[in-house]
């Protein structure tokens, strides 16, 4: 088996099936690899044409001279075959196939057939009934998805077609940068372990998140899992966990949705966040990708509002966080800031009267103190402040700390609390419209720090031990 480096750094590739038509998927394929700015070879291959957007057009990829490392398919289903032939005999590795048509709807055998072809010729397959895949680094764009992915450092995995391209929207309007994309379908070959084992050593990648209605293997999931958890999180909303879902994913993409108990103990085992829903996944995606690791799980919370820091505790509490008294230094210092009447305990209370220039002095204050590993900063938006006006200010203490420290904010209100949410994620500072988004989203940074922890001390007394 060949490895995913030429699937991801592929020096040319081609698309069977691009046609003029500009309503055909293997045009907007081929559209958005050329606007999206890749810069090895592209060769669209339709024994129909002679050129395609500009470019020469091939009959048949065994025509092309220079080095093609992939072919992305888009003919019927039952053209597949000859094109891995074709393809598999011209030394092509990666075949990527987004015809529909396969074991999804019963067609097994054709599903097998092809795995078995591309294997004769060491070809992978990526699919069959995919949308294609994204390698931002290489500003490849091999898909008939949005065309303008956000580079970033976070890889995304889906099992669903059109759910993982509206999904590839959602990133852009949430500001979440991209490093892969990549649409698995009916995982006949490559699959989330494959994928997984690639993103470990992918320096551009530091978060993965998956959409999965099933896995094959779960052993192998769960060994892979473990090892890329202790360095980089895994987040899975994992799809089918009612009898009504489980039915709904084995017509979608033919997959064996499983019993949910089982999955959710192999997660922890591999040290994979679970995510119920994908608001909450995103949610953790950021925090998880935008936050240095933290050191420990003291956790101060800052609010403006009683109710906003109660509801914040009792998210914190049934993530298993529970809020310590702050450090006295802190409080001696806050004590400056603040009226008498303020509750200094953890929830910070500035109280309702507290404007933008408390929320800069004591969240600069948080950040800088050692004892704190983590701060929750909340903000209920009152007529003495603006929301994008607290914001700036929340940044500022963050950027003027000279700390490296996790954060995560919310802001509570209307429209000007949304521009300041917009604010706070164009800058990479996770930002939420409630306080239980906000809270759990921090949370899930502390979870992922206890599970790789375990999984750390665990690889350490297996290894000496043997
Ligand atoms: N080599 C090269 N080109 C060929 C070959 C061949 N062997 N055979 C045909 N072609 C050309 C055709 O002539 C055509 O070009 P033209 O427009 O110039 O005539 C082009 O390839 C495409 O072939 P069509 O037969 O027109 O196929 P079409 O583009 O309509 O559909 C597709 C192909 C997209 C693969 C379709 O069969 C399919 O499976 N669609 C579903 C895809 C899908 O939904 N994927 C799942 C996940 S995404 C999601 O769920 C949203």
């Amino acid at each position: 088996m060949n490895s995913l480096k030429d699937l991801f750094h592929p020096r040319g590739i081609a698309v069977v099936g691009a046609s003029k038509d500009p309503t055909k998927i293997g045009h907007i394929i081929l559209k958005n690899i050329v606007e999206y700015g890749y810069k090895g070879g592209i060769y669209p291959v339709n024994p129909t044409v002679s050129e395609v957007m500009g470019l020469k057009s091939y009959p048949a990829v065994s025509t092309i001279s220079d080095k093609v490392d992939v072919v992305v398919v888009s003919v019927p289903n039952v053209k597949v075959l000859d094109v891995i032939d074709d393809a598999g005999k011209a030394g092509v590795k990666h075949a990527v196939v987004i015809a529909s048509g396969f074991k999804e709807v019963g067609n097994i055998e054709l599903e097998n057939e092809l795995v078995r072809r591309a294997r004769r010729y060491g070809m992978r397959v990526l699919g069959p009934n995919i949308f294609g895949y994204v390698y931002t680094p290489e500003r490849l764009n091999a898909t008939f998805g949005p065309r303008d992915v956000i580079p970033g450092n976070v890889a995304f995995i889906t099992q669903s077609g059109a759910l993982g391209i509206a999904l590839m929207g959602s990133t852009i309007l949430e500001g979440i940068g991209i490093s892969a994309i990549v649409s698995v379908g009916n995982k006949s070959d490559i699959d989330d372990a494959d994928l997984l084992e690639f993103f470990d050593e992918d320096p551009n990648t530091s978060v993965v998140l998956i959409y999965m209605e099933g896995v094959s293997d779960g052993k192998r999931f769960v060994n892979v899992a473990s090892k890329i958890s202790m360095r980089k999180p895994v987040v899975v909303i994992k799809s089918g966990r009612t009898e009504a879902g489980a039915r709904a994913a084995a017509s979608h993409t033919g997959s064996l949705a499983g019993n949910v108990l089982l999955y959710e103990t192999a997660f922890k085992q591999g040290g994979v966040l679970s995510a119920k829903s994908v608001e909450e996944a995103f949610d953790f995606v950021k925090t998880l990708s935008w936050n240095p690791l933290p050191h420990g799980e003291r956790v101060v919370v800052i609010t403006n509002g009683g109710g906003a820091g109660v509801q914040a505790s009792d998210t914190l509490a049934d993530d298993g966080i529970h809020l310590e008294k702050p450090p006295q230094d802190f409080v001696e210092e806050v004590k400056k800031i603040v009226p008498p009447f303020a509750s200094l305990a953890n929830p910070v209370d500035l109280t309702g009267m507290a404007p933008e220039d408390w929320y800069y002095r004591s969240v600069k204050l948080a950040v800088q103190n050692p004892e704190i590993d983590a701060v929750l900063i909340l903000y209920c938006h009152t007529a003495l402040t603006s929301p994008v006006g607290v914001a700036k200010a929340v940044s500022k203490a963050i950027e003027e700390a000279g700390v490296s420290k996790p954060v995560s904010v919310a802001i509570i209100g209307g429209m000007e609390a949304y521009e300041a949410i917009r604010y706070l994620t164009s800058i990479r500072i996770p930002a939420y419209p409630t306080p239980e988004r906000a809270a759990h989203a921090l949370a899930a940074q502390l979870k992922y720090r206890r599970y790789r922890e375990y999984l750390m001390k665990k690889e350490h007394l297996i290894n000496k031990s043997s």
